[in-house]
């Protein structure tokens, strides 16, 4: 029998895969029902911009020719929307891809990256399948990053260090002065990845001004996506701002045709759908505001969120999650780290109330 383990190395055969949650139609089927409520990966439920399905459906005829490799057309109009050279974007399937990148291109095998830990973990699976530490810095009790204890962990080895801004799974951030004073810390050859997948939710005032520091600190790239207030997940579409060198490098380990076309074409046209993502961000600040003072009235402790979902203490997470489940629920436990922990997924008014209707029978229960 071919040892597959043998031949994917040590690096790979000890990596746990990315969990995934449980498809909806799947707990419908084994339920019974036909209502089943999926809040577990941080979706927007909100739909797909109208006008994505539309220009999607325009151009299915044109799908036996290759994608743009270069995304010519959605670059050129992020780019002007974003006020930055196109030489400075970079697109991916999913802002995952761009991770990925970064990770092949600037760290070689027996160098590190660093993350802060809780976080998202896909930092360390691609690291690890390249025999690439990921250093992971526990966060302060209120799950805020605790820069000394990142600091101190920075050693010669660390190429990239991983900065979700806000976070997966807490929702917390990081302020413009404490993400200032770190990159003024880090050698230049270092590089900062800030991870901004849910930054069109944020209201904190005193979050960092992205563009003005990738103005200013050639050493920090930015990376975006179009899964979260965009509604785009399923075409899988990111993408990275960064200095025109630094994207350079990536564009040349970057497979030719590695966004597909009907991604492009549907990024294209969310970016024109102003009152898709202005309905996004309201529905998420009003849910948020609904969650908090369902949360207060049920006398349960949550982490005030940045992004599309809250980290709730609910006791037992795993007990409640899997009763959650069984009420056609589904929302996200995250491990024994987190374990007193479910994660919710912000919801449309209607799935927010069944959430919190079939959280309560469970709490009672
Ligand atoms: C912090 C963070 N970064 C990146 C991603 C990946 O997004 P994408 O769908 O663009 O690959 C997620 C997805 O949940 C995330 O939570």
């Amino acid at each position: 029998m071919t040892d597959f383990e043998k031949l994917a190395g040590e690096n790979i055969s000890s990596l746990i895969p990315y969990k995934p949650g449980k498809p909806l139609k799947e707990l419908e089927r084994e339920l019974g029902i036909s209502e089943a409520i999926k809040l577990a990966s941080n979706e927007n439920m909100m739909g797909v911009p109208e006008k994505a399905k539309q220009a999607v459906k325009e151009h299915l005829d044109e799908m036996n020719f290759y994608p743009l490799g270069d995304a010519f057309y959605l670059k050129k109009k992020l780019a002007r929307m974003l006020n930055v050279s196109p030489d400075r974007l970079i697109f991916g399937t999913g802002s995952n891809e761009i991770i990925e990148l970064l990770i092949r291109t600037f760290a070689k095998e027996g160098e590190s990256v660093l993350s802060y830990f809780p976080s998202f973990s896909v930092y360390g699976i691609i690291a690890k399948a390249a025999g690439i530490e990921c250093k992971w810095v526990p966060v302060k009790d209120d799950f805020y990053v605790d820069f000394d204890k990142i600091k101190e962990a920075m050693d010669e080895s660390v190429r990239i260090v991983f900065l979700a801004n806000p976070n997966n799974p807490t929702g917390t951030y990081i302020s413009a002065e404490q993400l200032e004073d770190f990159i003024e810390y880090v050698d230049e050859n270092t590089l900062i990845a800030l991870d901004e997948a849910y930054v069109e939710y944020v209201d904190a005032p005193d979050f960092p001004n992205t563009f003005k520091l990738l103005e200013k600190y050639p050493n920090l790239i930015s990376m975006r996506t179009f899964s979260k207030a965009y509604g785009l997940a399923g075409f899988r579409i990111g993408y990275a701002i960064g200095h025109e060198k630094c994207i350079d490098m990536l564009n040349r380990v970057r497979q030719p045709f590695n966004v597909n076309m009907v991604a492009q074409i549907a990024a294209e046209a969310a970016l024109d759908d102003k009152d898709f993502l202005r309905s996004s961000i309201k529905n998420n600040r009003e849910g948020k505001r609904y969650l908090y003072k369902e949360f207060e009235r049920l006398g349960l402790k949550y982490v005030e969120t940045q992004s599309n979902f809250i980290l709730v203490n609910v006791g037992d997470g795993e007990e409640v999650f899997n009763k959650l489940l069984t009420e056609g629920v589904i929302v996200r436990f995250l491990g024994q780290a987190l374990k007193e922990y479910v994660r919710v997924t912000i919801g449309t008014p209607e799935q927010n109330k069944i959430f919190i209707d079939k959280l309560s029978k469970v709490l009672e229960g």
